[in-house]
């Protein structure tokens, strides 16, 4: 059967940069290292006065065309996987496809068009349902390109300021793919939960510490669910494990929960067991409290062993560079993750080819998903040609007064009471002039 998966990826990030150890932290009253070293952030993007969701995502999408010589009649889906949709009823899509067909011969009048939603795990649903389109037999020769984009604001003041970010992942899906093949295989963790809603408003709802303690509780689910499918989980197996990627140390957090589930009744258990003990049993305490609280002084003695720290620094760490520079991005921050592990392979000059990524999505509300891809022949060319590191170098840099005049212009229902002006000049790209026209 003919391979399939993502062909080839292309990141927009928002052209503004808030610092946050040096400017966040002091306007708080916080201890920067409460930025850089709790939550694992040390900068944000956000959208310049003329960017918005739709924008990053034809500008992602654009750049992804051009690179592989794409024409629209190339491409028969175009899918957004997006939480910041302003639009009820027509799907940001179109609102995008509308952008790329100002600027190629040729429309997408062929191309089914549709919007994904569920939290950040949108982004890899929308993955999913382009694979699943290729498998079935129904693309007709045809890629799909698949868009995550957000603007990921919180309300100011709300804890989850700190994480704020904005930007776009555009992804070519293809049969015969260049950079990874996606396998067939998927494990889910998926619950009805409240932590983090947004019922008709701009910002979210959020219970920051149960937002945490859901992620972690469907990953669990999800990891279970893979292996029920798949087979137990092998670490030695996977070059790589991005990440859903909130911030940094969610992720930290997560991969000791992953850690602790894989190594269980394996060798590697047994190898810790004479420095930590083996993991507690539920069967073995009174009661559930007893037991929660032994498998926490478990992993905080796991999380010191130097055979996780081994894992985490080579699996784990090289997946969070770029999240540290630009925040959360909510659907497409596990795609920006997946893009830190290949930028790390292509600096350390790795032999990658056939190497396998285990890949955990995670999306509020609440449901996590587990899949592997494999690393396929062509994947350094894919990897070299990104712009990313020049975006990030040539973001403007705010003043606290200028975030505030950001944030400001970036949430719809305000009654502005001053002029803001753009911080960047736009550059031959697709810029947002008023609702219901996008010109380049
Ligand atoms: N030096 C070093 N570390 C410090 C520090 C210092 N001076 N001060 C604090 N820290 C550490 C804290 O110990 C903590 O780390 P641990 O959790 O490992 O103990 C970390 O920095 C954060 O500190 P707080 O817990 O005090 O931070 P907070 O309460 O202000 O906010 C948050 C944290 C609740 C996660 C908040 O950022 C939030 O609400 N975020 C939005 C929700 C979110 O991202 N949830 C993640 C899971 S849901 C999801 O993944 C979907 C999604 O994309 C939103």
């Amino acid at each position: 059967m003919t391979a399939v998966g993502i062909d080839a990826i292309e990141i927009r990030s928002g052209k503004l940069r808030l610092d946050l150890p040096n400017t966040f932290a002091p306007q708080k009253g916080d201890d920067p290292e409460k930025y850089t070293k709790g939550l694992g952030l040390t900068n944000s993007s956000f959208p310049d006065v003329y960017e918005d969701i739709v924008t990053m995502g034809a500008n992602a999408a654009k750049r992804l065309m051009d690179r592989k010589g794409l024409e629209p009649d190339d491409i028969g889906r175009i899918d957004v996987a997006t939480e910041s949709a302003f639009d009820h009823s027509k799907p940001v899509s179109t609102y995008i496809a509308g952008c790329l067909e100002k600027v190629y011969d040729g429309d997408f009048v062929h191309a089914n068009k549709g919007e994904r939603k569920f939290a950040c795990v949108a982004g890899t649903q929308a993955v999913d349902d382009a694979y699943n389109w290729i498998r079935a037999g129904r693309n007709r020769g045809r890629a799909a390109i698949v868009i995550a984009t957000d603007t990921a604001l919180y309300a100011r003041g709300d804890p989850g300021e700190a994480t704020q970010g904005a930007g776009a992942v555009a992804m070519l899906i293809a049969e015969d793919p260049n950079l990874v093949e996606l396998s067939n295989d998927q494990g889910y963790g998926s619950k009805d939960e409240t932590d983090f809603l947004k019922p008709n408003q701009q910002f979210p709802s959020v219970d920051g510490k149960r937002s945490m303690q859901v992620y972690l509780s469907r990953m669990r689910e999800a990891l279970e669910d893979y292996e029920s499918v798949a087979g137990k989980i092998e670490l030695d197996d996977f070059a790589y494990a991005p990440f859903h990627t909130p911030f940094p140390g969610m992720v930290r957090k997560a991969a000791l929960l992953a850690y602790r589930h894989v190594i269980r009744d394996t060798e590697y258990e047994d190898d810790l067991a004479g420095e930590i003990g083996r993991q507690p049993r539920e069967g073995e305490y009174d009661d559930r409290e007893a037991y929660e609280e032994a498998i926490r002084e478990y992993m905080d003695e796991l999380k010191t062993t130097e055979q996780y720290r081994t894992w985490y620094d080579d699996a784990v760490e090289p997946t969070l560079g770029l999240s540290r520079e630009v925040g959360n991005w909510y659907t497409s921050s596990v795609h920006v993750a997946r893009v830190s592990a290949l930028r790390d392979a292509l600096e350390r000059d790795r032999d990658f080819v056939g190497e396998t990524l285990l890949v955990a999505s995670y999306g509020s509300g609440a449901q996590a998903e587990i899949h592997a891809e494999t690393v396929r022949e062509r994947w350094r060319s894919e990897v070299e040609a990104l712009d990313i590191d020049d975006q990030l170098e040539r973001r403007y840099d705010l003043s606290w007064e200028e975030y505030e005049d950001v944030h400001d212009i970036h949430e719809y229902d305000k009654d502005l009471d001053r002029e803001i002006e753009e911080f960047t000049a736009p550059e031959g790209e697709f810029v947002f002039t008023g609702w219901g026209r996008m010109n380049e």
